[in-house]
This record gives structure tokens, sequence and C-alpha cells, in this order.
């Protein structure tokens, strides 16, 4: 990316058991990827708690994303249904602090469509591109 163009910070929580995995060992080697992804795992995607999303924003994140199992595929039955009232816990904060919920998004990714985790990536990162820094990040250029 040149130098003058704003490069965004994310932070990807993932559900182990999602699609995913099935693209890990890849994403894992993109290097120039993981320069700008931060790939936070987890267990499932209930796991997540609205304050992961906001510690996100706090640590330098410009957006921030879960993706999980679609919803019969949920290894903890109803874990992917606690993600989507956490997600939208967390928007709401990030609504009322200024920062935006629009920067944090849930996917739900059916496994069998392939290279889902990297169109949402994508998305986000354009998403993201097209909101600008975070307002945490004066200037947006800080990003080591
Ligand atoms: Fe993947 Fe619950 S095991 S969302």
């Amino acid at each position: 990316m040149p130098e003058n163009v704003f490069e965004p910070r994310l932070v990807a929580f993932c559900c182990r058991n999602s699609a995913y995995a099935k693209e890990r060992d890849g994403i894992l080697k993109n290097y120039s990827l993981l320069k700008i992804l931060k790939i936070v795992e987890l267990p499932c995607s209930g796991k997540i708690e609205a304050y992961y999303f906001l510690k996100a924003f706090e640590e330098g994140a410009d957006g921030a994303y879960l993706v999980g199992c679609p919803r019969p595929d949920c290894h903890y039955l109803e874990g992917n249904l606690r993600a989507i009232g956490r997600v939208g816990q967390a928007k709401k904060l990030l609504n009322e602090i200024g920062i935006g919920g629009e920067r944090v998004e849930l996917y739900l990714l059916d496994p069998a469509i392939p290279a889902g985790f990297w169109d949402v990536t994508l998305k986000m990162i354009d998403r993201i591109i097209s909101l600008g820094p975070s307002p945490l990040n004066k200037g947006g250029a800080q990003h080591a």
C-alpha cells in the first residue's frame, strides 16, 4: 500500500470450529494480511463479550469482526445466538461512545462456501477504509 493511504488495523475474533478453521493455515502464512489483521481464536463465537470489541479499539483497532458457525452448526447449541446479542451490544456501546457501531460486524459463515473468511475480511477492510481511522487513532497513520 502507498505510504499516504490509510492502512486499517482489524481484529478478527474467530470460532475455532467455523469456516475460519478451513482457511486457517493460509491465513496464518499470509504475512501481509497479518500486518493489518490480528486473529483471536475462540472456542465458540458465544464466548465473545461486548468488552472484547471495546478493548480491541482501545488497543488501536479501526474495525473488528466476529466469525462463527451458522445457526444449526454451533457445537455449543446456542453460542452463535449469544454472539448475535453481544455484537448488538457492542454496536450500541460503540455508537454511544462515538466510535461507531458500523466498525464491528458478525459473520456466521457457511463452511461449504469456499473462501468465506477471505470474502468477509475483504468486506471489512473495504468498509473500514471507507470509514477512515477509528476516532481513537488520531491521524490514523501511526500503525506500525
Ligand atoms: Fe462455532 Fe459455536 S462452535 S459458533
